[in-house]
């Protein structure tokens, strides 16, 4: 058998547990598959004395990240530790040391994965990171690999599960956002700081990944449109439910002819789209391919042992390229110059909730406003607020532009007889 590989860790929490526990409990298969035992050599933690939910050698355990990444008997350099500034340091100086590395950090990739990229092909070092998006679903390579051979059109991703579990909740037990906020972080799937979950930035941040690779183009995450939840209300979840649809927060990135839009938000489904059915804290990527159709990738999006298994997913494919010479080669710069949409480029349809005057006039004007800017209704309901003289009224539009909507819902807000848009999705369906 040939020598072993020496595996360096930065980070021993929830996914660096987990990397060890399969490295250690797959080592039979492992082997099969890249022909040499995986050793631990050294891992990065911020306190050696932390007790630790897996079994390690104290010895193995270091303070210092250049034990790690300047270590001559590590090959291989896998980064768990999170954050950006020092990971993203500790990752250019394993790089430079002709480390290839593993990487689940999606806010490094998202921000910095283009010069981290350029930085390990130089380096003739591999730079894999499939546990950054959707943990345990193996997304991003069959956008690599997979569908390699195909134009894709369309990718629509629930991407992150805090928010994805939030709004089961609220939708199936009418359960109030702060109190499901708080199990999910107790269940362990929220970042310590749950903002970035729940504003829709670790998803914009997946997103961004996602359509640079399916669209061979550098998309940077200031050119994802982002919108959270935390608006979201029990009334809405109901008003969607009635009228055959379920609210999720997807991240939307879509090309025609060559140009692209990125977006993260709050967007209405109709039942029957396979996302709909995706549910609790789980994620899934639906991908339309010009050739291939509609597809859809479905599994955990967090948790030790699922992140962990593409972690070393990606070292096998490091080991097998470092067998046989090739590390640093899978590496292809953007095939397409960055063009996006213009707001008159964007289409879709939208849900809106109003608060009326419920008198004679109101409905009128309402619908002069959309005929003015030529927008049909494809679904309408009205009911009275009970002690009180003011409406609901829940409307989704046909398709429009994002250009005339904003326009519209602009002049909504300024009717006399509107007294407030309580809420406004898009609404998604089509390829
Ligand atoms: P975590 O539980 O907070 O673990 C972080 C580990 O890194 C800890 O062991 C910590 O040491 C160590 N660490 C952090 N900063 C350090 C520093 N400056 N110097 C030395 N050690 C440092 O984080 P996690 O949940 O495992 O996440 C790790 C990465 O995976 C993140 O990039 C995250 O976004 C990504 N990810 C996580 C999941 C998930 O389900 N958790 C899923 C997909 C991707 P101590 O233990 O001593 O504090
Ligand atoms: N906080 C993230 C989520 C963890 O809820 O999906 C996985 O990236």
């Amino acid at each position: 058998m040939e020598k072993s590989i020496s595996v360096g860790i930065l980070g021993l929490g929830t996914v660096g547990s987990g990397v060890i526990q399969i490295i250690e409990g797959h080592q039979k298969e492992l082997i099969h598959q890249v022909g040499c035992p995986i050793t631990v050599e050294k891992v990065l933690v911020r306190d050696i004395n932390k007790p630790r939910s897996v079994e390690i050698d104290e010895e193995k355990l270091t303070e210092k990240a250049e034990d790690v990444y300047a270590n001559p008997e590590v090959d291989v350099v896998i980064e768990v530790m999170g954050g950006i500034k020092e990971a993203k340091e500790y990752i250019i100086q394993a790089l430079q040391h002709k480390k290839n590395v593993v990487t689940a950090n999606k806010d490094l990739m998202a921000l910095h994965g283009a010069e981290l990229l350029r930085l390990a092909s130089e380096n003739n070092c591999d730079l894999y990171y499939e546990a950054s998006v959707a943990g345990g679903i193996p997304i991003i390579r069959t956008l690599v690999e997979g569908l390699s051979s195909d134009r894709i059109t369309k990718m629509m991703g629930i991407v992150n599960g805090t928010t994805n579990f939030i709004l089961t909740k609220m939708s199936k037990f009418g359960s109030s956002y702060d109190e499901v906020l708080k199990e999910a972080q107790e269940l362990g799937f929220a970042e310590s700081d749950p903002t970035s979950d729940v504003e829709g930035l670790d998803a914009a941040r997946k997103m961004a990944i996602l359509a640079t690779l399916g669209f061979s183009m550098d998309i940077d995450l200031e050119d994802v449109v982002v919108r959270g939840i935390t608006t979201v209300t029990t009334d809405d979840l109901h008003y969607c439910e009635q009228l055959g649809y379920t609210l999720k927060l997807i991240g939307i990135a879509e090309r025609n002819e060559g140009r692209v839009e990125v977006s993260v938000q709050p967007t209405l489904l109709p039942n029957e789209h396979p996302l709909s059915a995706v549910n609790d804290e789980f994620n899934a990527v639906y991908v339309y391919g010009e050739a291939v159709g509609e597809t859809m990738f479905y599994g955990p999006g967090a948790g030790s042992l699922p992140t962990a298994t593409s972690i070393v997913s990606d070292l096998v494919t490091v080991m097998k390229n470092m067998r046989l010479g090739v590390t640093g080669r899978s590496i292809t710069a953007p095939l397409h110059e960055k063009q996006l949409k213009t707001d008159e480029e964007i289409e879709s349809k939208y849900f809106l909730r109003l608060h009326v005057a419920d008198k004679a006039g109101t409905f009128s004007s309402i619908t002069s406003l959309f005929a003015e800017h030529d927008i049909s209704f494809e679904k309408l309901l009205q009911l009275p607020i009970e002690e009180t003289e003011l409406a609901e009224i829940i409307i989704i539009t046909h398709q429009t532009t994002k250009k005339t909507y904003e326009n519209i819902y602009k002049r909504l807000n300024e009717l006399d007889v509107v007294q407030s848009v309580e809420s406004s999705y898009r609404v998604e369906g089509g390829k």
